[in-house]
């Protein structure tokens, strides 16, 4: 399938079919593929945690607001995060990142201080969703991103000491009767002249 027959199919899933389950090498491939987002400066200020157990789930699933049902219904759900101790992440540029990296931050973003610093750390974070959604749809996988979570609840419950989560993804398989789904629904997207311009 082509990049954008993937782009007009996939959809955020709002039911599952509970009985399905991702195989393991698959979830494998995922994290491999999270793994090599890319980010600026290579920075890689994030934190994945996959959730296949149903337990743990179901806890995460009862601090997700109106995202719990699809949660406990779905395989797994991914939980994105940020570094958001800015000691933590000079450390860890200077272990893992050539001079050049390291000296673009001191200049460029450290003089903007801390909640600058940490709102460009979450915004790395993001671009791995959109790699995520891609490659989950690639995959032949369904999936919902979710910011209606409760980030302190999810942290406490998955003892993040250095991360702050951001939102999450349920993976899985849709149920056949999802309404959400392509051909039930009509993507709704703004028209390409409001938004795109070309030169
Ligand atoms: C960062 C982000 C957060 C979202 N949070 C939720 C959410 O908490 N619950 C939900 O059902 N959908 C959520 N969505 C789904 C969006 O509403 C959806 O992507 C948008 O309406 C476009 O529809 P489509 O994904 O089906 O093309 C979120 C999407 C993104 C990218």
């Amino acid at each position: 399938m082509s990049f954008l027959e993937l782009a007009k199919n996939r959809y955020t899933t709002k039911k599952y079919d509970a009985a399905k389950k991702i195989d393991p090498s698959v979830i494998a491939e995922l994290q491999e593929i999270l793994r090599l987002t890319p980010s600026s400066i290579n920075s890689q200020p994030w934190k994945f945690v996959f959730v296949g157990e149903s337990q743990l789930k179901a806890r995460l699933a009862a601090v997700s607001y109106f995202n719990e049902e699809k949660i406990n219904q779905a395989s797994h759900l991914v939980v994105f995060s940020g570094l958001d101790n800015v000691e933590q992440f000079e450390q860890q540029i200077h272990r893992h990142l050539p001079e050049g990296a390291v000296a673009y931050y001191n200049q460029m973003l450290k003089p903007l201080g801390d909640s600058s610093i940490k709102a460009w750390l979450n915004n790395q974070v993001y671009i791995a969703l959109g790699f995520f959604l891609s490659a989950a749809a690639h995959l032949g996988l369904d999936s919902t991103p979710m910011e209606g979570i409760q980030a302190a609840a999810y942290r406490e419950i998955l003892g993040l000491p250095h991360h702050q989560p951001l939102f999450a993804v349920a993976l899985g398989y849709r149920h056949p009767e999802d309404k959400n789904q392509p051909g039930l629904a009509v993507k709704s997207r703004i028209q390409p002249a409001d938004i795109i311009d070309t030169y």
